[in-house]
C-alpha cells in the first residue's frame, strides 16, 4: 500500500458547474479558461469533460500543445498570446487563437509576410487592471492595424478583463465596463469581459463571450461567499488518512517549533500530508480537516510530509481513517482564508507527488 494522499477530481461536478455558467449567462460563447493544468485539477481530462465549452482558454503554447497532442480539436485560445515570433508557425499549425496586448506584438504581426499566416486574434484592453492591454485611447489605431493585418484573419473582438469584480460594491467593475464601451468602434464588435465574478455578479459585463475559470471547479470568485451558495460543487477533494494516533500528556509540545502545546491528556492524529504535497505551509492550528467525515483541527506546524490533528472528539479514530483536507464536505475557501491564501492558490499548488484520479457521477 503507497502513501495516501490523492486529489480525486469529479468530472460530473466539474459539468455542473460549467452548467451553472451557462444558465447565467445563457447567449454566451463560453472560453472555458483551464490554464495552469486546469487550475491544478488536469487540463486534459477538464477539456474531455468539457464538450460543452466553445474554446479552451490557457496561458501558453505550451499548454496548448498538450492538449492538442491529446487529441483536443476545439478552438483553443492563448490569453498571453504570443512570446516570440518564433511560435507563430506552430501557433498557426495548430489552429490556437491568440491575444494581442502589447505594441510589440502588433508590430510583430505587422511584419510577418503577406498571406503566410491567418491567425484569429482578439485585441486586449486594458480598462483598468493596468497588467495586459492597450490602453483605451491606443485602441482605434490598434484596432485599425489589425484589421489590415494579413496575418490576423479573423479579428475576433475586443477583450478586457475586470480587476475588482470578486466584490459586488467596487465601482471599478462599472468604470472599466464605460471605458471598454467608449472605445468600441462600432457596437457589432464581438467583446468579452467577464470572468468567473463577472459572470455571476455583473450581468452588463456579459458581452458577447465569457471566460469561467474558478467557477469551474466548484469555487465562488465573491469575496466572504462559498460555492455552495452560488450552487457550484467543489471539483477536486484532497484528502489522505491517519498514519500514527498517540496519546500525549498535558504539556507536550507537537510538532516543529513546539508551537502547539496540549492543554490536556488527549489522542492527536498524524496525517500523511505536508507542503511538500501542496498542502499550505501557513495554515494555523485551528484549521479545519475532516476526519472520518467530521471535523477536527490541525495542530502544530504543517511540515513537508504530515500534518498533526487534534482527535479529543474521536479518541477512537485509527491508523487508515480517512481524511478530507478540501474538497466535498469542506471548501477550500474556507481553507484558504485560514491560510491566508485564495482556492486558485491552493489547487494549482497541489504537487505532483499527490495521485489525480478523476471520478464522474
Ligand atoms: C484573461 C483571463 N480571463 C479569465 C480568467 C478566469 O478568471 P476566474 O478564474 O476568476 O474566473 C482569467 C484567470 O485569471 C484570466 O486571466
Amino acid at each position: 500500500m503507497s502513501r495516501a494522499a490523492r486529489a480525486v477530481i469529479d468530472l460530473s461536478a466539474l459539468r455542473h458547474n460549467f452548467q451553472q455558467a451557462h444558465r447565467a449567462a445563457p447567449q454566451q460563447q463560453l472560453i472555458a479558461i483551464i490554464k495552469a493544468d486546469a487550475y491544478g485539477h488536469g487540463s486534459v481530462p477538464v477539456a474531455r469533460a468539457l464538450a460543452d465549452a466553445d474554446v479552451f482558454g490557457v496561458a501558453c503554447l505550451e499548454e496548448a500543445l498538450s492538449l492538442r497532442e491529446a487529441g483536443i480539436d476545439k478552438p483553443i485560445l492563448l490569453l498571453e498570446g504570443f512570446f516570440h515570433t518564433d511560435e507563430l508557425p506552430l501557433i498557426q499549425r495548430q489552429k490556437l487563437q491568440i491575444v494581442v496586448h502589447s505594441e510589440r506584438q502588433l508590430e510583430a504581426l505587422a511584419s510577418l509576410p503577406a498571406q503566410a499566416f491567418s491567425i484569429p486574434a482578439w485585441l486586449k484592453v486594458d480598462t483598468g487592471m493596468h497588467r495586459l492591454g492597450v490602453l483605451p485611447q491606443a485602441v482605434p489605431a490598434a484596432w485599425q492595424r489589425l484589421a489590415a493585418c494579413p496575418a490576423v484573419a479573423p479579428l475576433l473582438g475586443l477583450m478586457t478583463h475586470l480587476a475588482n469584480a470578486d466584490d459586488s460594491g467596487d465601482d471599478t467593475t462599472r468604470q472599466q465596463l464605460e471605458s471598454l464601451a467608449a472605445v468600441r468602434p462600432d457596437p457589432s464588435i464581438t467583446v468579452s469581459i467577464a470572468n468567473s465574478a463577472g459572470i455571476l455578479a455583473w450581468p452588463a459585463s456579459h458581452g458577447d463571450a465569457v471566460r469561467p475559470g474558478i467557477m469551474l471547479y466548484g469555487v465562488s470568485p465573491m469575496l466572504g461567499e462559498s460555492g455552495a451558495q452560488r450552487n457550484l460543487r467543489p471539483v477536486m477533494t484532497l484528502s489522505s488518512e491517519l498514519i500514527s494516533t498517540r496519546q500525549c500528556k498535558k504539556g507536550d509540545a507537537v510538532g516543529y517549533g513546539g508551537s502547539w502545546v496540549c492543554p490536556e491528556d488527549m489522542p492527536v492524529g498524524v496525517v500523511a500530508i505536508g507542503y511538500g504535497d501542496g498542502y499550505p505551509r501557513h495554515a494555523p492550528s485551528g484549521t479545519p480537516v475532516l476526519v472520518n467525515g467530521r471535523r477536527a483541527a490541525l495542530i502544530g506546524r504543517v511540515s513537508m510530509d504530515m500534518i498533526c490533528v487534534d482527535l479529543r472528539d474521536q479518541p477512537a479514530a485509527a491508523v487508515g481513517d480517512p481524511v478530507t483536507l478540501w474538497g466535498a464536505g469542506l471548501p477550500a475557501e474556507e481553507i484558504a482564508e485560514c491560510a491566508s491564501s485564495i482556492a486558485y492558490a491552493l489547487f494549482c499548488g497541489v504537487t505532483s507527488r499527490v495521485k489525480k484520479e478523476t471520478i464522474d457521477g
